[in-house]
């Protein structure tokens, strides 16, 4: 009570200050107030793996204790995540993984994300007068069609991804590696304090489907803090899954139950759609930072390209003598993003429909020119890089899993089903929450998605083509082909800088990686042409003064982003999981 009472005290002096502040609560992060910092924290001597919930980074942990690599935690991670986040991830959704192997020095990269059905079209979410129109569901119009109901699911790709990266790379039979995710699903688990609340944020979207209204708003009433979440078709589904592979889910009786939900809501996903989808194998961006090799995710994730863009740009600068979370330094990064995320909604889009030009994009020449337009003393106006408008909107999503194993090998994989609980639709009988990835197009060039990302020509939609991500799946690889990092981060438009300034944290400033995961964020997305930032995390002082810069400030609703990191340490491993969130770092 006292906390809030202050925290509204403050708001309101921030209020007064000009700083905008689009919650009634300064955010705290839930579990930092429960747990110790250093809860967050594990060493292991010969593997480590960090999740966003203890549960999934214990089934990952189990895989590397009996025998498994660091695919094969992975997937079992992901499953039991799918089970344990359904308002982030799942098995109706998509994701990206990066595989690196030590004693091959060579790195895979897998793209799962979920593509648009074959009678997707440009306009699709715009009505006769161009403006974003409702999905019509039961006789009710539910806002946003690109967001909600039947019409926003892009065909998941989750369960052929995961299944293909374990048939490439894992040593244990899938039954093992499934079996924790199923085991969860059956037994239940405690619905905790993110999961409770994201049903509430999205009641009015859950309640309308009766799918998803029996699972998360059983009798009416949405799950509470501390009830059992059982999920029995889940458990069903996850079953089929393990016994008879990937078909069954795109061939078989889930693909049945998936299009029959399609067919009850006017959905667009045909049986063609799902018989048709392939993962995609793709050739991994390398960079070069400081003598070490940055292992990040092509297009169609924007991830990749604009983290390597600006470890680019800050290649030349000292960050020790520009400061740490002093004004120069945030002003450099802010203007480094700035540039980045410009860029984005101009040239990124998936290579196999449209041309981005990468090698410009990723060149050390083009960085330098960026670079040296930013001066010390200016702010660069956004509408100055390119133009374009904007409109308010954030959802916290996704997931993120790193893992090592005893040979040095590392996975890095972000997963997501898009918004929270994405479209709101759970394909009845399969316990499957459906994705809203579909918004992830730009689905009217200058509109911004669900993430105030706005976007171009080159993230039009289009049939059987991969909406651009920011999901930024990221390996750090030392001189010598030994991993030396592993890090990633949910969090929407959030997700590139989290994952950049944990790097730089770690390589640059030198800073032990918990306290590199931990320290406060900042984040310019170019447009809105504002700085958000965490404050109570990042002091008032600090906020204060980049208004009097000129910056116009914007304070974070909660943590940005929820990075899981992973560092070779003296001793073997550290594992760091982000206070932001409750997730657990596990080593042995
Ligand atoms: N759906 C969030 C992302 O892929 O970036």
């Amino acid at each position: 009570m006292r906390s809030q009472f202050r925290n509204s005290i403050f708001l309101g002096l921030l209020t007064l200050l000009g700083v905008s502040c689009s919650t009634t609560s300064v955010p705290t992060f839930p579990s930092a107030e429960k747990r110790e910092r250093s809860d967050f924290v594990a060493h292991g001597k010969q593997g480590m793996i960090a999740t966003a919930h203890p549960l999934a980074s214990q089934a990952g942990l189990d895989m590397l204790q009996h025998g498994g690599n660091a695919v094969d935690a992975a997937v079992a991670a992901s499953f039991a995540i799918s089970v344990l986040r359904p308002q982030s991830t799942g098995i109706g959704g998509g994701g990206f993984l990066l595989y690196y192997q030590e004693d091959k020095r060579s790195a895979s990269a897998y793209d799962f994300r979920e593509r648009a059905p074959q009678r997707a079209h440009r306009d699709m979410y715009l009505d006769s007068s161009g403006k974003p129109k409702g999905f019509s569901y039961a006789g009710k119009t539910i806002p946003d069609a690109s967001v909600n109901g039947h019409l926003s699911v892009g065909v998941p790709g989750l369960v052929a991804g995961l299944l293909r990266a374990h048939r490439d790379f894992g040593s244990l039979p899938l039954s093992i590696v499934m079996a924790p995710a199923i085991k969860i699903a059956i037994e239940g688990f405690p619905v905790n304090l993110e999961l409770a609340n994201a049903i509430v944020r999205r009641l009015e979207v859950l309640k309308n489907f009766p799918g998803s209204a029996e699972i998360f708003v059983p009798k009416g009433k949405p799950l509470q803090l501390g009830q059992l979440l059982k999920q029995s078709d889940l458990a069903k589904t996850l079953r089929l899954v393990s016994l008879h592979g990937a078909d069954v889910f795109y061939k078989g009786e889930i693909a049945e139950k998936i299009l029959a939900e399609m067919q009850a809501g006017k959905g667009i996903i045909s049986a063609g759609d799902l018989r048709n989808y392939a993962v995609k194998i793709r050739q991994p961006l390398v960079g070069e930072y400081h003598g070490y090799q940055v292992l990040a995710m092509p297009p169609p994730s924007s991830g990749g390209v604009h983290i390597i863009e600006m470890l680019n740009m800050l290649a030349g600068d000292d960050l020790q003598k520009v400061g740490f979370h002093q004004l120069e330094s945030i002003h450099l990064l802010t203007e480094v993003m700035k540039r980045a995320y410009a860029d984005r909604a101009k040239f990124l889009g998936d290579m196999d429909y449209v041309d981005v030009p990468l090698d410009r994009l990723l060149s050390k020449e083009y960085a330098f020119r960026l670079r040296s337009q930013i001066k010390p003393q200016r702010i660069t106006p956004s509408l100055e890089l390119a133009k374009a408008p904007q409109v308010p909107h954030e959802s916290p999503s996704t997931t993120h899993i790193s893992v090592v194993d005893r040979f040095g090998n590392g996975v890095s994989t972000t997963q997501t089903i898009n918004f929270t609980f994405g479209s709101g639709v759970v394909a009845r009988g399969t316990g499957i929450v459906l994705n809203d990835e579909m918004d992830d197009f730009s689905i009217k060039e200058g509109v911004p998605n669900a993430y105030q990302l706005v976007g171009g020509e080159a993230n039009a939609i289009e049939p059987g083509k991969t909406m651009l991500s920011s999901m930024s799946p990221t390996l750090i690889v030392g001189a010598e082909g030994k991993l030396e990092m592993v890090v990633g981060s949910p969090g929407g438009s959030h997700i590139i800088s989290a994952t950049l300034q944990t790097i730089i944290n770690f390589l640059d400033y030198k800073l032990p990686l918990d306290q590199a995961v931990h320290a406060y964020r900042f984040h310019h997305q170019w447009l809105p042409d504002e700085i958000e930032v965490e404050y109570g995390v990042m002091p008032l002082k600090s906020v204060l003064t980049l208004q009097q810069r000129g910056y116009k400030v914007r304070v974070a609703t909660r943590g940005m982003g929820d990075v899981q990191a992973i560092a070779r340490s003296e001793n073997g491993w550290i594992g760091v999981s982000d206070t932001r969130s409750i997730g657990k770092s596990l080593g042995y």
